[in-house]
């Protein structure tokens, strides 16, 4: 992903008006010119290549959220037994009344299961897909109905700002779902860096990491018998349909995961079935029958690998929870320096 723009956070302080009470809503989701920008660079690229983020549209959300429930992907019912088992010790930890930012916030359900327990000032979401951001910081409203709840539609990708006013130093924040592993190691600990200056010194961070584990079991996560996974992938060409005046063909093409071993990482492309010619945004791209697109990459770490990272961004580790399979890992990491 890249890293270097920043987003102008023009509208970041205006909440939205009519939300559900508790809820204020702060939008500086990506303008339609950042996207095709990012898009015609992808694709001009040798091998050509889409984000990872343009996979979360409306759609794209959805299906996501339906891929946690399949029984291939272990890793969103794992971390949820692990925050279950051990909620009150991560709540102590993190510290009881904060400000609690979470990054890709989505449905905001593995957030319920410590929100009793963590009685924050302020909720801070922060989410790409707005629709979704808006319908899940809504339903958190009923649910949790004192929570004071600041839903933020941004790219964290790249920098901006929290909708709060003053310094404030020992922030918590909540990372979960392994998300940081669709980042490039550089670009994850340039990440982490910036959540560290959010947080500030003494700030700590909840963070959900994927594990290193046997090829199998990683692949069939990304390839799953009913084809959600793939669904879910090929949604980004009818996003780009829809978005950029665009004319794939979706029956063109289709999804390929695979682990890679040496570089750690499942990888995640689409395949061109025969040769294309594509309009995007009034560009033609020409793909060659078998041409890929590569659309993510999801790293996987061993937990020394992850706390190398880590430290690079001025976190120390203080406490990693796993599963009784060691299939993943929850991070609690403290802001020494930033
Ligand atoms: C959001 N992210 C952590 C998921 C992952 O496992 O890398 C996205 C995903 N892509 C395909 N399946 C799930």
């Amino acid at each position: 992903m890249n890293t270097e723009a920043t987003l102008a956070p023009s509208n970041l302080h205006s909440p939205r008006p009519g939300v559900a009470p508790g809820v204020r809503f702060f939008d500086a989701h990506p303008t339609p010119d950042d996207l095709r920008a990012e898009v015609l660079a992808g694709l001009s690229s040798m091998p050509k290549r889409l984000s990872p983020k343009l996979l979360y549209d409306e759609r794209g959300s959805q299906l996501f959220d339906a891929i946690t429930e399949l029984p291939e992907y272990y890793p969103t019912r794992t971390e949820i037994g692990i925050l279950c088992d051990h909620g009150e010790e991560m709540a102590d930890l993190l510290g009881r009344g904060r400000v609690l930012l979470e990054l890709g916030s989505g449905s905001s359900l593995k957030i319920r299961i410590l929100l009793a327990a963590l009685e924050p000032e302020i909720y801070i979401p922060i989410d790409i897909s707005r629709e979704h951001l808006r319908a899940s910081a809504e339903s958190l409203a009923e649910h949790f109905p004192a929570l004071a709840i600041h839903a933020t539609c941004a790219d964290y990708s790249v920098p901006f700002e929290l909708p709060i006013e003053g310094d404030r130093e020992g922030l918590a924040a909540f990372f979960p779902g392994s998300s940081i592993g669709n980042f490039e190691p550089e670009e994850a600990r340039a990440l982490l860096g910036r959540v560290a200056k959010l947080i500030g010194v003494g700030g700590r961070l909840l963070v959900g990491i994927d594990l290193q584990k046997d090829r199998a079991t990683l692949e069939r996560a990304y390839d799953d018998d009913r084809g959600v996974t793939s669904a879910f992938i090929l949604n980004v060409l009818e996003r780009l349909n829809r978005e950029l005046m665009a004319d794939f063909d979706l029956k063109a093409f289709v999804h390929r995961s695979f682990y890679n071993d040496a570089l750690g990482r499942i990888e995640v492309h689409l395949e061109a079935l025969s040769e294309q010619r594509v309009q995007v945004a009034g560009e033609q791209f020409v793909l060659a029958a078998g041409e890929r697109i590569h659309v993510e990459n999801s790293y996987k770490y061993d937990i020394a690998g992850f706390h190398q990272l880590a430290a690079g961004a001025g976190f120390v580790p203080e406490r990693v929870w796993t599963d009784p399979h060691r299939l993943f890992s929850v991070h609690c990491l403290r802001v020494e320096a930033c």
